[in-house]
C-alpha cells in the first residue's frame, strides 16, 4: 500500500474544484492499486448519462508495455506530445464511448426493476421511448451521446481523483482515430473521447485563469 492510498483524502468540495490543475508531471513512485482505481471509477461512473445508458468504457493504461503502445499515438509531424504525462503518471485512463450502448438498455432497466426503484410498466415505457428516439435520430446521434456522456464521466473522474488526493490532466493530443484498434478494440464500435492521466503531482500545476462569467453567460 502506498502512502497516498488511504491518506490525503479531500472532502472539501471548494478545495477539490479550485485546486484542481492540469498536472503534467507526476511522482513516479506512486502507483494506484487496482482496488483504489476501481473505487475511483465507481464514483466517476455515478456521473449522469443519456437515459442512464452509461456509454463510457475505460482502458486503464498502467503497464510500461501499454504506455509504450500509447506514446507513438501522441506524435504529430514528428513531434511527441504529452510524453511526460504519459510516462510519469500512475496510469493514463483512455475513455471511449460505446456506439452500441443502446443494446444494454434492457439489462440496465431490469436491474432497476429488481432493486425496486422502477416498475415493470415504467421500464417498458422507457425502453419503448429509447427505441423510438434512437430509431428516429440521425447517424451521428449515437456518437454525440457517447462523446457527451464521456465528457461528463471524464470531469467527474478528475474531481473524484482529487478527492482521493490524486491529480489529473485531460488530454486530447493523440490519435483518436487509431487508439481503439491499437489496443484491440473494435474501432467501428468504440469512439475515443479523451485520455486522462492520473497520479500524484510532482510539481504544482500552473494556476489558470477563466473568463469572467459576464463573457460566457447571459440571462434571458
Ligand atoms: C478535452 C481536453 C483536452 C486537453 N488536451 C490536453 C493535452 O493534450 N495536453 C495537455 O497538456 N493538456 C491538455 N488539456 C488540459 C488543458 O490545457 C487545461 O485543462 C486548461 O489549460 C486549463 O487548465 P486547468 O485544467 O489547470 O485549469 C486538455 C483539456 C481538455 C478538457
Amino acid at each position: 500500500m502506498n502512502l497516498h492510498e488511504h491518506g490525503n483524502r479531500i472532502n472539501d468540495f471548494n478545495k477539490i474544484v479550485f485546486e484542481r490543475r492540469a498536472i503534467k508531471k507526476y511522482d513516479t513512485s506512486v502507483k494506484i492499486s487496482r482496488d483504489e482505481m476501481k473505487d475511483i471509477l465507481t464514483k466517476a461512473t455515478k456521473a449522469p448519462s443519456s437515459y442512464n445508458l452509461q456509454s463510457w468504457r475505460f482502458l486503464v493504461i498502467e503497464s510500461e508495455e501499454a504506455k509504450s503502445k500509447l506514446l507513438p499515438l501522441a506524435i504529430f509531424n514528428g513531434q511527441q506530445y504529452n510524453e511526460q504525462q504519459i510516462v510519469t503518471s500512475s496510469a493514463v485512463i483512455a475513455i471511449f464511448g460505446d456506439l452500441e450502448h443502446v443494446a444494454s438498455a434492457p439489462e440496465i432497466f431490469n436491474a432497476e426493476v429488481k432493486q425496486g426503484s422502477m416498475t415493470e410498466n415504467v421500464k417498458e415505457y422507457i425502453l419503448e421511448a429509447i427505441n423510438i428516439h434512437y430509431s428516429n435520430s440521425p447517424d451521428h446521434f449515437r456518437k454525440d451521446v457517447a462523446l457527451t456522456d464521456g465528457g461528463l464521466v471524464a470531469m467527474q473522474l478528475m474531481l473524484v481523483a482529487r478527492s482521493y488526493g490524486y491529480d489529473t490532466c485531460a488530454m486530447g493530443g493523440y490519435d483518436k482515430e487509431n487508439i481503439a484498434e491499437i489496443f484491440g478494440l473494435d474501432k467501428e464500435r468504440y469512439v475515443s473521447v479523451m485520455l486522462v492521466s492520473i497520479g500524484k503531482a510532482d510539481s504544482d500545476g500552473r494556476p489558470s485563469t477563466r473568463k469572467p462569467i459576464a463573457d460566457v453567460a447571459e440571462w434571458k
